[in-house]
């Protein structure tokens, strides 16, 4: 397990500097700003999807996934990117969505045209006997999973939007279609991948889901999974051991990444779980909003850190990507204590056993957009839940509040480079509005202040660099019962490292037992002082080591 010592940084293309006043981030305005990334110490950049589409959702509906769709720039820009990001140490993931292709997509295009071969990279059913879709299966973005094709007298399934038709990975073309394309990429220079959504590409047969719930007990982690992507690896990233992968597991279970990402398995080096953002979903409905569970929260970080290293597997830890509503407004405080709280949330995320990922802005303490106006939105799950919330009968403000706490746009809003016009991500008019804390929170400003936020992940870096019980020691949680406390050890052999992490604003008290020999390596505030017994002040985070 080579990639230990490493740190990952997700760029939104679309949001992170537009180098061609189109509004629109590129390939060119990520070139401009590796000297920044350098500088926080990050080794691969990965990127959303920066492919030919049609943009139904924000690129991960591809419809050609060997060409750079030209509002991102052009192939030369990304093979500059390469080179150049490789001369600062960073190496470059590119995002690859299999479990569905774009509807404009030529698989799919001649599929429609009546073209045999194609028909079979996709589902295409026909109607049930009563005329409806062929199930009752649900699209996670609302509505049935099953487009009807007038032509055709047929369905096809798109477990996403209509825009998005799923891909019969149980044809062996498919299969190799898609292991072509990771060469294809690997050849551009290319060193790792971030795979979407992938453990939802086996679907065990398309029976109805007799729990009149939404079908994913049929997807997810199906059948064959393990079998596509041992196939995968081999025929394609499995060949250069320097390539680093991550797969997207959408509501997986741990035996399953055990598998997807034990250091024996030969399927990914890692696994993105989304278990522990779902402490404020009420009654497990994203939509539903409560307060955070946080003894829930840190059983399920515990019970993940515990479970995957018996098997050594291994985590990718983040709080953050662009599907997720900012942690610093979500688990943090953002209006009080944004730098004590964004401390303490990087310290718990870059501690843990695992891959830190860092998603753009984080490092600055960028937090959600709170927009005021739905045309503010631009995402097609928000707007999509908008109508749905609506026809429900809830009112405006209601529905607003909720997208304010969670929609996917929150994460979307432009990086804050500085506080000029448009928070220097563009000097045309920005593809969604820019938040309007910006004069106050932006990179410019945190680069200038020792002790600012992007300091502080800095540091984080540079000690899972130099200390091997960060990369590789053991997780032990500790101060199980505490009711505002996270912490754990880690420990490889004579060395061990404790992580205590207030998650209140509020003052709490706690009792450490064996302390002799600790020094103090990082911490939120200036001043902590290790004591057996010790008084916590809002949001005071440390880590401490002795050997
Ligand atoms: C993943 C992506 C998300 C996208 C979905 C469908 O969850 O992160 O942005 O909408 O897959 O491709």
């Amino acid at each position: 397990m080579g990639f230990r010592d490493k740190v990952v940084y997700q760029v939104y293309p679309k949001s992170f500097c537009d180098s061609n006043h189109d509004g629109w981030g590129d390939l060119k305005g990520i070139i401009s700003k590796l000297d920044y990334l350098e500088k926080l110490g990050i080794d691969y950049i990965w990127i959303n999807p920066v492919f030919i589409s049609p943009q139904k959702d924000n690129g991960y509906d591809v419809a050609d996934y060997r060409r750079i769709d030209p509002r991102y720039g052009t192939m030369q820009d990304l093979e500059e990117l390469c080179e150049a990001a490789r001369n600062h140490n960073i190496d470059i993931m590119l995002d690859m969505v299999f479990n569905h292709t774009s509807t404009d997509h030529e698989w799919f295009q001649k599929a429609l045209a009546g073209d045999e071969k194609y028909r079979k990279y996709y589902f295409f059913r026909k109607p049930s006997e009563n005329g409806g879709a062929p199930n009752n299966w649900q699209s996670k973005f609302g509505g049935s999973a099953w487009q009807y094709v007038d032509e055709l007298n047929e369905y096809y399934l798109h477990l996403f939007d209509p825009g998005q038709a799923d891909l019969d990975w149980t044809n062996p073309d498919v299969r190799e279609e898609c292991a072509d394309i990771v060469r294809f990429w690997m050849g551009k220079g290319v060193r790792g991948f971030r795979f979407d959504v992938i453990n939802l590409i086996s679907k065990a047969g398309f029976d109805d889901d007799p729990n009149e719930f939404d079908g994913r007990q049929f997807y997810t982690d199906g059948p064959h999974v393990h079998e596509y992507l041992k196939e995968l690896n081999e025929n394609s990233f499995g060949r250069d051991s320097f390539c680093m992968t991550v797969g997207e597991m959408s509501s997986t279970t741990i035996d399953n990444c055990i598998r997807y990402s034990g250091s024996e398995s030969h399927e990914l080096t890692s696994v993105f779980t989304f278990h522990h953002l779902k402490v404020d979903y009420k009654n497990q409905k994203k939509w539903e909003l409560q307060p955070f569970d946080f003894k829930e929260l840190k059983r399920l970080l515990a019970l993940w850190q515990t479970e995957m290293q018996v098997k050594d597997a291994w985590n990718a830890n983040f709080w953050n990507n662009h599907d997720q509503p900012r942690a610093l407004s979500r688990f943090g405080d953002d209006k009080n204590y944004p730098a004590e709280s964004g401390k303490m949330l990087a310290t718990v995320i870059h501690m843990m056993r695992g891959t830190p990922y860092i998603f753009e802005g984080e490092e600055i303490g960028m937090t959600n957009a709170y927009f005021t106006d739905i045309r503010q939105y631009k995402d097609v799950e928000s707007i999509n839940i908008y109508d749905i919330l609506k026809k429900e009968g809830k009112d405006e403000q209601e529905i607003l509040h909720i997208l304010n706490e969670r929609s996917r746009d929150n994460a979307r809003t432009p990086m804050q480079w500085d506080d000029s016009p448009n928070a220097g991500f563009t000097d045309g008019i920005p593809w969604i509005s820019v938040n309007e804390n910006y004069r106050s929170v932006n990179a410019e400003k945190a680069l200038k202040e020792p002790d600012s936020l992007f300091y502080h992940y800095q540091k984080l870096i540079r000690l899972r660099k130099q200390y091997p019980v960060i990369q590789s020691g053991l997780f032990r949680h500790i101060l199980e019962d505490h009711d505002s406390v996270y912490a754990f050890m880690r420990t490889l052999d004579d060395t061990s490292l404790i992580c205590v992490n207030n998650f209140y604003g509020k003052e709490t008290e706690i009792s450490l037992d064996d302390i002799d020999g600790y020094r103090i390596l990082i911490s939120s505030y200036k001043d902590t002082e290790p004591r057996n017994h010790m008084i916590l002040r809002p949001y005071e985070s440390f880590v401490m080591i002795r050997g």
